[in-house]
């Protein structure tokens, strides 16, 4: 079967898609259960792509439910090499606003109960998490985005919730003192997961709302509003970055693993 190199992750927002032509459907099986929804396999500006809602096709799954293991198992499977993250985030600080986009550059997991390695013995795996995300396909993001016009923050530390609930007023204030410039519920162990699956990993983060250091506490109802308006934009960016990305991998991503194992 032809590998598929290019995957896609899409979260609250980036459930349907539509922005796919000629898509069909593919059932995975992996050895960790079913995946959040059978892989949607379509083009985008000629490039065949895997696209996966992250929370299923319904959202019925919260982010403490997803299945991680068997999304990044099951995009594996197809051949994925290159992949392309979208998730909705609260910000932390003024100047990164809602409906801006955050190419992150790093996290901080406070998440407590997930599912976080394909090692759990008897081979056991302690991979490099210094630099998580692809340095290739960050610059091309950025760059795409530069050219479209669409604001997107060169950086940003993701700090990861276990969620379903949202941060407190305290727990807010923490993670702006922890340094963390965004606040989400999915990045992690969906990053490590594709770190130990030799993917390289992408991450656009779509800011939808203040969190609650600022004086308005934030309502799901906010997200989703903000999150309709940034989905357009988001599959515009996609459209034009997936073509750009290269076939050859001149990235560490694929190698971190051979230093990992025990
Ligand atoms: N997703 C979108 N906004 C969020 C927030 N404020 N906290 C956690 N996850 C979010």
């Amino acid at each position: 079967m032809k590998k598929i190199r290019i995957g896609i992750i899409g979260g609250s927002g980036l459930y349907s898609p539509d922005f796919l032509k000629n898509t069909r459907e593919e059932k995975i099986y992996t050895p960790f259960g079913a995946p959040s929804s059978n892989i949607i396999i379509g083009e985008i500006a000629g490039v065949e792509v895997a696209f996966l809602p992250r929370h299923g096709k319904k959202h019925e799954y919260p982010p403490h439910k997803v299945n991680y293991r068997a999304n990044i198992w099951a995009l594996k499977e197809l051949g994925v090499e290159r992949l392309i993250s979208v998730s909705a985030v609260g910000s932390l600080r003024e100047d990164y606003k809602p409906g801006d986009f955050v190419c992150t550059n790093q996290f901080i997991d406070m998440t407590k109960k997930r599912e976080y390695t394909f090692y759990d013995g008897p081979v056991v795996a302690h991979v490099s998490m210094a630099d998580p995300f692809c340095p290739e396909l960050r610059e091309i993001c950025l760059n795409t985005a530069k050219e479209l016009g669409i604001t997107t923050h060169e950086k940003g530390t993701y700090v990861c919730i276990e969620g379903p609930r949202f941060s407190t007023r305290a727990e807010s204030k923490l993670w702006r003192q922890f340094g963390a410039d965004i606040v989400g519920m999915t990045l992690v162990p969906e990053v490590n997961l594709a770190r130990e699956a030799r993917m390289c990993f992408l991450n656009i983060a779509m800011v939808t709302d203040y969190d609650v250091w600022a004086e308005k506490p934030v309502t799901a109802h906010e997200v989703a509003r903000v999150m309709a308006e940034n989905t357009e934009k988001v599959k515009k960016l996609l459209t034009s970055l997936i073509p750009r990305i290269p076939v050859e991998r001149k990235c560490q991503c694929a190698r971190y693993l051979d230093e990992a194992l025990i």
